[in-house]
């Protein structure tokens, strides 16, 4: 619609002022939503000519207005420095459910990103914990981007950056050599290996030389030693092996898993390079990169004995992906905490000399808290997120038991329902925000919730059952009337499904998936509104088949928003 709008007041201009306009793209930016309905459905602000055309902004819109070329499309009147356009029903719906239809699932989709890549760490979860609710949101905003992306044409690659280094591990591996057994830890799984560790803090306080062991047994995992590297791999195919299930439930893939042991073999020459660079300065034994003139902390580089740390490694991951991916973008879903160590690594690159540094981006979300108060493995106030995700699919189960007892498939529906609530919970909001988690809140399927917008789409699909029972034909070539689709409640529903591709391309630009999420949420609500209104099969078959239309166009656009943002959409509920 913006861009028919835009390309009209092109003409406009050319005529009223015999000039070239400006390209119609530009125009198509300029175009805003004004704050209230009653000034019309789009407003052109009319400011940004006056220097060109040396005329006041009002003078234009009014020459603008008198130039107007297209009363088919908009009907335009003059607000001060604004020229606001009211949408003409009737094209306005032909034009919007045309371009839906024949559009089919690439609507909204678009070719800005061919020939590109970006590349998106997310999830990045570490060897030997269990994954608690925090990681819910680097799972699926990173996931919905990873779609969002795709959709407009890029090539994603989607990491798991696994946290899989560290003298943790070779602390476990005396925990496990100590007091553990290889059924135990079959059996157990990760919350086996972390009852291990936990064990050895509380032993080590006692007696300091088991930290000692830890240490030796780590630096036999650096020297590569056959029994270390053994059970330090068992150890990483039993954790991957437990978030399995966790990202099949959740649909979520990865393309890679190279995680920070992948760049062990890659850090020496990065790190002499960043000292061929002349960045490497030691301070107190520690070989460090002075960021003083950003005002931010020093990167550690090296310890005094030697070791690698986390930026090292990153510094490594990065430069890795630059050669291999040549990528457009490469964004770090990760929360805020790490804000500093992102900036760190990014200025880093910079000062080596690379010009993508300025391609990378940390997409930060907020903090989760549970019920009031910071998660906390110690203090035993955590909740794990497979917990989670079947406490949101029983809960499911139990509905349609009572509500839809003769449902086929209810299990595949209670998960698709339970899941699609915890994630949409996830998407709902602004990803800065921090958030409480609240199990009352999780499992809540009323008001604003993933399960609302798929019963949404459940009832479309249900109205297109119907009327194919009915023996209703809506194909391309049956007349349908456009008129009976010019009352206020379906014309609330055109003008946000015309303006679905913006909030597509918004999310994905803005790594905001939530803008997605609001926006069909917006589409459910405005949907149920005239479904309550209007009988669809009702009436003339001209007037059904506008209304069938209509609802297929919500039931489409509904099932591939929710697929953008990782939620399944169930036929029935
Ligand atoms: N494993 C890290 C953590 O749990 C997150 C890794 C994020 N990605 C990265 N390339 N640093 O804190």
């Amino acid at each position: 619609m913006k861009s028919r709008l835009a390309a009209a007041v092109a003409g406009a201009y050319t005529s009223a002022f015999a000039a070239e306009p400006p390209r119609v793209p530009d125009l198509c930016a300029m175009l805003e939503v004004p704050p209230d309905p009653a000034m019309g459905d789009y407003a052109l602000p009319c400011f940004r000519f006056a220097k060109d055309l040396r005329r006041s902004p009002q003078s234009i819109a009014s020459a603008l207005a008198a130039a107007w070329l297209s009363p088919d499309l908009a009907d335009c009147a003059v607000a001060g420095g604004y020229l606001n356009f009211a949408l003409k029903r009737g094209a306005f719906t032909t034009l919007t459910l045309d371009a839906i239809r024949s559009a089919g699932d690439s609507f909204a989709a678009s070719d800005e990103g061919a020939g590109k890549t970006i590349v998106i760490d997310y999830s990045s979860i570490n060897i030997a914990k269990r994954m608690h609710i925090g990681h819910l949101w680097t799972t699926m905003i990173g996931h919905s981007l990873k779609r969002l992306f795709e959709h407009l044409g890029y090539k994603v690659v989607g990491i798991n950056h696994l946290g899989d280094w560290g003298t943790q591990f070779g602390k476990m591996i005396s925990a496990y050599k100590r007091w553990g057994s290889r059924e135990g830890v079959e059996r157990g799984g990760v919350p086996a290996l972390v009852d291990l560790y936990v064990r050895f803090h509380k032993e080590a306080a006692l007696n300091p030389a088991l930290e000692d062991e830890g240490r030796e047994w780590f630096l036999k995992i650096e020297r590569g030693d056959s029994e270390a590297m053994e059970l330090f791999n068992w150890f990483k195919e039993l954790t991957l092996r437990d978030v399995e299930r966790t990202y099949r439930l959740l649909g979520v893939t990865f393309d890679e898993y190279t995680g920070e042991s992948f760049y062990i073999d890659k850090m020496e020459p990065v790190v002499d390079e960043l000292r061929a660079k002349g960045l490497l300065t030691l301070s107190e034994g520690a070989s460090i990169v002075d960021l003083s003139a950003d005002g931010i902390p020093p990167a550690l580089i090296l310890k005094s004995d030697g070791a690698t740390l986390y930026t090292t490694r990153d510094l490594a991951a990065a430069i890795y992906r630059a050669r291999t991916y040549h990528f457009d973008k490469c964004l770090y879903v990760v929360a805020y905490h790490q804000d500093l160590h992102f900036r760190q690594l990014f200025r880093v690159l910079e000062l080596m000399g690379y010009p993508w540094a300025k391609d990378l981006a940390h997409v930060s979300y907020g903090m989760v808290s549970y019920e009031g108060a910071p998660l906390s493995t110690r203090e035993g106030r955590i909740v794990y997120l497979d917990d989670v995700l079947d406490a949101a699919i029983t809960k499911a189960r139990a509905l349609i038991d009572e509500k839809s007892p003769n449902l086929p498939d209810k299990d595949a529906t209670a998960r698709a329902v339970g899941i699609g609530a915890i994630v949409y919970a996830a998407l709902g909001s602004g990803r800065i925000k921090d958030v409480d988690f609240r199990w009352s809140r999780a499992l809540n399927f009323d008001g604003e919730t993933g399960p609302y917008v798929q019963y949404t789409h459940a009832r479309c699909c249900s109205v297109l059952s119907k009327a194919s029972a009915a023996g209703l034909d809506w194909s391309e070539e049956r007349e349908w009337s456009p008129e009976s689709l010019g009352n206020d409640e379906a014309q609330a529903v055109l003008l946000l499904l015309s303006r679905y591709p913006e909030a597509v391309s918004d999310a994905a630009h803005r790594y905001e998936p939530s803008i997605l999420t609001r926006h069909v949420t917006q589409i459910a609500q405005a949907y149920n509104r005239y479904y309550y209104e209007h009988r669809i099969l009702d009436g003339e078959a001209e007037n059904q088949r506008a209304g069938v239309i209509l609802t297929e166009a919500v039931r489409d656009v509904l099932r591939k928003g929710l697929y953008l943002l990782g939620i399944d959409a169930p036929e029935r509920m």
